[in-house]
């Protein structure tokens, strides 16, 4: 196989921490890039010296192209994946993979027919932090976890949404705070317990009432399927991007990510164990540095199909499901069982 010839759909805030990656990947080459703005989209296909497409439907009718990168508003992922897979392109999809479990559904049938691969840009879990936390768990040292606690404070404001009017709105973000920031923190604390029983939760729009009509602030408890209790709260409305503040309890001591910091507390001893790298340049600072790591992995499973142990759908699947049983949750004021 020659170079892997990428092509990214939707050329918006995230798509340079997909372009970086496959600019410097030496064995895939930026081969083309597709926006609906087409002043935008051809000014950077310039600097990049790729293709450029106004339609992503012509970019799959083009069968020089290998894999897609989903880097397009919520509510047209699905339709994109769907016709990715069936063109017979590998696809790299920006979180979450979809909107809700009826989208779901039709993207898990998709890929069952589809001989190519979808991996779901999960980039936490590669962070050094939360890869160490896993060895961790993994090894038993600290005994069996009984809890995690998560803390998301971030801060969104009137022109993070008047930009990207598809933001703020049930019908095309499908949620805004769950859905959109604090899935990633979800996510985790799933990954780390080794998945979750049930939920229960408030949502709720405060200080951004008058710019968008889905949920600013959630908080929630869960039960984990190894026994353990999570307690989750997350906002849009603090007035800075905080790293997120992480706390797993263990019967004989506790992890710590602050900062971006790990530490393990035993018998008072705080150890710091390792820190998480921070990008440069345009990449928000706040968003990780791992997105490099996950494509890294994903085209390493297109050339050897064997090799990647990344997230794919059926994980993408579990913290859509929590972040679709908080909103059922707040609404019905009940516990919501997830599937196993
Ligand atoms: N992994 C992360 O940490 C992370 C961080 C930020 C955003 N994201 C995800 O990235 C995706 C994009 O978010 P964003 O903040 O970059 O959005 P954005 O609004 O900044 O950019 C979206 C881009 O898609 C283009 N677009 C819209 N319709 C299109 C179509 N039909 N065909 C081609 N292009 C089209 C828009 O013109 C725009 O340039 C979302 O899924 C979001 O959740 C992930």
């Amino acid at each position: 196989m020659g170079p892997i010839h990428a092509a990214i759909i939707g050329a918006g805030s995230i798509h340079g921490c997909h372009a970086d990656p496959i600019l410097q990947h030496p064995q895939a080459r930026l081969y083309a890039l597709v926006d609906t703005d087409v002043d935008k989209g051809r000014a950077l296909a310039e600097k990049y010296n790729c293709r450029f497409y106004a339609d992503y439907r012509d970019l799959l009718a083009d069968a020089e192209v290998d894999v897609v990168h989903i880097c397009t508003p919520h509510h047209l992922h699905r339709e994109m994946i769907i016709a990715a897979l069936a063109a017979g392109k590998h696809v790299f999809s920006e979180k979450p993979v979809v909107m809700n479990g009826s989208e779901l559904a039709q993207i898990q049938a998709a890929v069952e027919r589809a001989d190519t691969q979808l991996a779901v840009c999960y980039q936490n879990r590669l962070n050094p932090t939360s890869q160490r936390i896993r060895q961790t768990i993994q090894s038993g040292t600290l005994g069996n976890m009984l809890s995690i606690k998560a803390c998301l404070t971030w801060h969104r404001h009137g022109a993070y949404y008047n930009q990207s009017p598809w933001r703020g709105r049930w019908a095309t973000e499908g949620g805004s705070l769950l859905i959109n920031q604090a899935i990633h923190t979800l996510d985790l604390m799933q990954w780390f317990a080794g998945g979750v029983q049930r939920i229960k939760g408030v949502v709720e729009t405060s200080l951004l009432e008058s710019l968008i009509e889905t949920e600013d602030s959630a908080m929630a408890t869960m039960e984990f399927t190894n026994g353990a209790r999570g307690i989750f709260y997350a906002t849009n409305c603090y007035t800075t991007d905080s790293p997120l503040a992480l706390e797993i309890h263990f019967e004989r001591g506790f992890l710590q990510l602050e900062r971006n910091t790990l530490w393990q507390v035993v018998d008072e001893q705080r150890t710091a164990l390792v820190n998480d790298e921070l990008p440069h340049g345009n990449v928000k600072r706040y968003w990780g540095d791992s997105h490099r790591q996950a494509i890294n992995d994903f085209y390493a499973a297109i050339l050897d199909p064997t090799q990647y142990g990344g997230a794919d759908i059926h994980d993408a699947a579990v913290s859509l499901r929590m972040v679709n049983a908080l909103y059922q949750s707040s609404a019905q004021r009940r516990w919501i069982d997830l599937p196993r």
